[in-house]
């Protein structure tokens, strides 16, 4: 008899600290209005000093995990997408896994950048289906603020920080994750790149006034391979299900920019209601924008069981994805 994997608990929490376009308008050459027009974002979430990735993605996994009425003790697996981990070792993973009290769990980061929490859904999927018990712990977490050159107006004013999580575990009724599709272009890597902090590039002088340690991309190109690859991985999906747009119930897209959303929208002839938008709170959370999407949408009731839920996603890489479920 098939298992399927499930979403049993969502969760998700962001720093303390607000910054507003009005904000950014003190300290950067910038308007409001220009920040809003192009990309529909008003405000976003900064951590402090004390609030590095890990401690994001712990808050979120707790109020997950609550939800889901499932004990740390009793995780099998902790799965992190991030592209902005508290250092390069230990993983996020390893730290949460501490921190969580999960003892039993393997704990692995995941890099896909904005795709990371598809791509580890995608991993959870396939674990929870070879073994319906196991207890998955997928989360997206970021801590973009450290990794923008604050002189680059075209791209600091785009992302903030935040963590969202999912416990997936097995059922035998049909339901839960029914399709996943994962993609890649590595030849369009230098679209959207941070080049140094790796083993590429040492960590030198001149590498670091070259401002290599920051997110650097060509908005126009990640803009028009973002749309085309969206829609692709949509039609995709919905192929796969047998489904069309009409079939969706709900759209949870990668919170990037507005006009992608409103691009996707308009292609899948979809009411606005059935897109999810949380972009003008959060700006580009990354790896964690589609799971604090989807924990928003879950607790305040635009989640219903039996719904059709249309998960998407594009990235650096360039990664795009899509997961299909009946919620
Ligand atoms: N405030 C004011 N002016 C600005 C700002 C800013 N923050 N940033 C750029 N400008 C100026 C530019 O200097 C330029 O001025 P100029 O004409 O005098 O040279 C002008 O605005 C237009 O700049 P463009 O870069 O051409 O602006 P565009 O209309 O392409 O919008 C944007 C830029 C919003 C980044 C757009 O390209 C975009 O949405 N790209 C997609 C990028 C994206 O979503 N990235 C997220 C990461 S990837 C992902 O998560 C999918």
């Amino acid at each position: 008899m098939a298992n399927y994997a499930v979403i049993t608990g969502t969760g998700a929490f962001v720093p303390s600290r607000v910054v507003t376009n009005k904000d950014l308008e003190w300290e950067i050459d910038t308007t409001d209005e220009w920040i809003r027009t192009r990309t529909g974002i008003r405000q976003r979430y900064i951590a402090s000093d004390e609030e590095p990735n890990s401690y994001l993605a712990v808050q979120a996994s707790k109020k997950a995990l609550e939800m889901a009425d499932v004990r740390a003790a009793d995780l099998d697996l902790i799965i992190v997408g991030t592209l902005t981990p508290d250092m390069p070792m230990p993983s996020v993973a390893c730290l949460v896994q501490k921190e969580l009290g999960a003892a039993r769990a393997g704990a692995f980061d995941l890099s896909a950048t904005c795709s990371g929490f598809l791509y580890g859904l995608s991993i959870a999927d396939k674990f929870v289906r070879d073994r319906r018990r196991m207890k998955v712990l997928v989360i997206g977490s970021e801590v973009l603020s450290r990794r923008v050159n604050w002189d680059d107006r075209s791209t600091c004013v785009l992302f903030g920080d935040g963590a969202g999580a999912a416990v997936v575990t097995g059922t035998r009724e049909p339901r839960g994750i029914l399709s996943t599709h994962l993609h890649a272009d590595g030849r369009l890597w230098e679209f959207l790149t941070i080049r140094a902090l790796g083993t590429a590039h040492p960590v030198t002088p001149e590498i670091l006034d070259k401002g290599w340690q920051y997110i650097e991309m060509s908005g126009r190109d990640v803009f028009k391979n973002a749309v085309r690859a969206l829609e692709s991985v949509t039609w995709e999906a919905l192929k796969a299900n047998a489904w069309t747009p009409e079939d969706v119930d709900l759209l949870v897209c990668h919170q990037a920019n507005m006009r992608i959303l409103d691009y996707l929208r308009e292609r899948l002839g979809l009411p606005e209601e059935k897109v999810f938008i949380n972009i003008h709170k959060y700006g580009n959370t990354s790896a964690a924008s589609i799971p604090i999407a989807l924990d928003e949408a879950n607790r305040s009731g635009k989640l219903r069981p039996g719904m059709n839920v249309l998960m998407v996603s594009f990235g650096g890489g360039f990664t795009w994805g899509a997961v299909a479920m009946k919620w």
